[in-house]
């Protein structure tokens, strides 16, 4: 089983990710592996990508796409797909959906051609995807109050609104496998609506 987390920055998503985690461990009791795992750099070796992409001082959107490839080329050949060959579950902060948000919602590249590069690249689709939705403003109260503001300022507000209008577009091109969260509501009972969302797919 493969899921992912999806969102703007401050969406709660690690949160969210640790704590499906932590309850699927519980459920399966090491009978199956759960993966906890983020893009980019989520590969054991992959930390220098992770802070290549994150300085942003790139001359080109494109650069940064392809560094983002390249980032998921390895992240799914080394980590993803064992884990999901042998039968286990895999959770995945940010995977393809972010690329479109970011890149073509946020930066202009168009989403087909974006899409193209996905295909050549085989990544395998996430079974269930769950975009945390949070507006802007609150999203930017919530980094700023753990020492993010400068990160937050730099992506621009309406770079960020342009990223959240392009998770919403996904979401609603796609809801079979993409479930809106209304991220603003206590993490707890947001673990509980997810958890029991899994569980429904998992018995399909
Ligand atoms: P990160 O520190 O992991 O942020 P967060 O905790 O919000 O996930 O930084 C990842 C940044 O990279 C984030 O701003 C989103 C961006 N990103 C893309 O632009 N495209 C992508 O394909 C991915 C995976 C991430």
């Amino acid at each position: 089983m493969f899921i992912t987390f999806e969102g703007i920055d401050g969406c709660g998503k690690t949160t969210q990710a640790a704590l499906l985690a932590k309850m699927l461990e519980e459920k399966y009791e090491g009978k199956r592996r759960v993966l906890w795992t983020r893009e980019p750099g989520g590969w054991t070796g992959g930390s220098w990508i992770r802070e290549r992409i994150l300085e942003g001082n790139l001359s080109h959107p494109m650069s940064e796409l392809f560094l983002f490839l390249v980032d998921r080329c390895e992240h799914v050949r080394r980590e993803i797909l064992p884990v999901l060959d042998d039968d286990g579950v895999v959770i995945c902060e940010r995977y393809t959906d972010s690329t479109l948000a970011y890149q073509s919602w946020g930066r202009g590249i168009p989403s087909g051609k974006i899409e193209t590069l996905f295909e050549w690249c085989s990544f395998p689709r996430p079974d269930r995807t769950f975009w945390l939705d949070i507006p802007v403003k609150k999203a930017m109260e919530r980094v700023c109050l753990r020492g993010g503001r400068d990160r937050f300022e730099a992506a621009g507000y309406t770079f960020l609104e342009r990223v959240r209008s392009g998770f919403s577009y996904l979401a609603q091109r796609e809801p079979r496998r993409i479930n809106t969260i209304e991220a603003s509501e206590e993490p707890q009972v947001l673990a509980s609506t997810i958890f029991s969302l899994v569980e429904v797919s998992s018995s399909h």
